[in-house]
């Protein structure tokens, strides 16, 4: 599939998963044991990552904003994509950097497809629609590795009040609505066991951090 092809020299590695599943920490783990390994890396996140795309992020998870059609969601969330891969991503992977993103694509089909059941209830035709409006943001680029960090949104939720976050607005649509992003989640490591990595999240930081280190180093030497 196109999303996971990537044709450029760079390697392009992304973090998937529920609100508090570990993504954050895991980004900086692996970019910090890969640059000490003496690799180039780029670290970003989505949606963000360039200051047109952290202006689309502030609408997107503003917990002011009550109500948002659809489509006007999955647009912002794309054409922040669009901005990003174009100003960050491509570049980087154009110069042969590691790229480590924190949600990509793959968050996209599991919130908006899966968690808000496509909008009206055709999940398989909100899939459809999406794949087919993120190729004009992506230009068909999307990560060739993906950790998919499993865990149970009551937990992931837990650990960020303690952290002291206040909720945003997707956090704040509730368990049923995660529970639906992580079983799509799931669904998606399931149709491409090639590209996604289901990673337990519920395991000590460290653990995660070195299982992930050493899938990404055997990834790399196949390359
Ligand atoms: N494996 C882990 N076990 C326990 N706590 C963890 C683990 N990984 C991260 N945490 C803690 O849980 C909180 C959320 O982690 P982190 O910010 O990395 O998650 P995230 O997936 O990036 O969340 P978000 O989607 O909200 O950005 C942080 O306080 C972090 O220190
Ligand atoms: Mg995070």
């Amino acid at each position: 599939m196109t999303e996971s092809t990537n044709q450029l020299p760079g390697t392009f590695v992304t973090f998937e998963g529920v609100d508090g599943s570990g993504k954050s920490t895991q980004t900086e783990a692996l970019a910090g044991a890969l640059t000490s390994r003496g690799y180039s890396i780029l670290t970003s996140r989505e949606p963000g990552g360039t200051p047109v795309a952290e202006r689309i992020r502030d609408i997107l998870l503003d917990p002011g904003v009550k109500s948002m059609a659809w489509s006007t969601e999955v647009l912002l969330y794309l054409a922040s994509r669009a901005e990003h891969v174009a100003s960050v991503l491509r570049p980087a992977l154009e110069r042969g950097e590691i790229v480590i993103c924190d949600r990509f694509l793959d968050s996209t089909l599991a919130y908006q497809a899966f968690g808000r059941d496509g909008g009206n209830g055709d999940t398989a035709s909100a899939l459809r629609s999406i794949r087919k409006a993120n190729e004009l943001s992506t230009g068909g680029l999307g990560p060739e590795l993906t950790f998919l960090l499993d865990l149970d949104p009551g937990e992931g939720l837990a650990r960020t009040r303690d952290a002291g976050r206040v909720p945003d607005r997707l956090e704040g649509e509730g368990l049923a609505f995660l529970e639906r992003v992580r079983a799509g989640f799931l669904q998606l490591a399931e149709e491409e066991p090639g590209r996604i990595v289901v990673v337990d999240g519920s395991r000590p930081p460290s653990d995660i951090a070195a299982e992930v280190l050493n899938l990404t180093l055997t990834h790399l030497r196949r390359k």
